[in-house]
């Protein structure tokens, strides 16, 4: 499975701990950055450029790290073919891919601490989404939204 990180400034400290927990699941993972920490970038330079790769199907997931989330997933939800969702719970983890098709796990790196993402992280990139006709009819309506 292949796997996209990116982080803002917000989000670096988080994505350096949870890349190297992905290699060890065995995960081939791409890293958008950011590679340095730099208190002056902007989270749409990482986060856009990983939705379009989520988009073009160069990746089966991503995760998206600011400093709360809320901006990497409102930027990642412009991009066609992206659904991301700010995640904090365990149950919404693996309920957004198996009912809604969620492919973008965001989190807020000042939130979220980092066995907690560990958790959100594995419960994301384990669920399947289920295909089942009532979340194909609600996924095609969304999909309409793209056009
Ligand atoms: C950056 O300071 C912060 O605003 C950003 O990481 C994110 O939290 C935005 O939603």
């Amino acid at each position: 499975m292949k796997i996209g990180i990116a982080a803002d400034h917000g989000g670096y400290e988080l994505k350096e701990i949870i890349h190297p927990f992905l290699e060890s699941l065995g995960y081939e993972v791409t890293d958008y950055g950011a590679f340095e920490l730099d208190n002056t970038d902007d989270y749409p330079d990482f986060v856009v450029p990983m939705g379009r790769a989520l988009a073009d199907k160069e990746l089966d997931r991503a995760i998206a790290i600011c400093g709360s989330g809320v901006g990497a997933s409102v930027a990642a939800n412009k991009i066609a073919g992206v659904r991301a969702a700010l995640i904090n719970d365990h149950f919404s983890a693996h309920q957004g891919v198996e009912d809604d098709d969620l492919n973008m796990l965001c989190l807020g790196g000042r939130v979220t601490g980092y066995m907690a993402a560990q958790e959100l992280i594995t419960a994301f990139l384990t669920a399947r989404f289920t295909g089942a006709e009532r979340h194909m009819r609600r996924l095609h309506k969304v999909h309409l939204l793209e056009k």
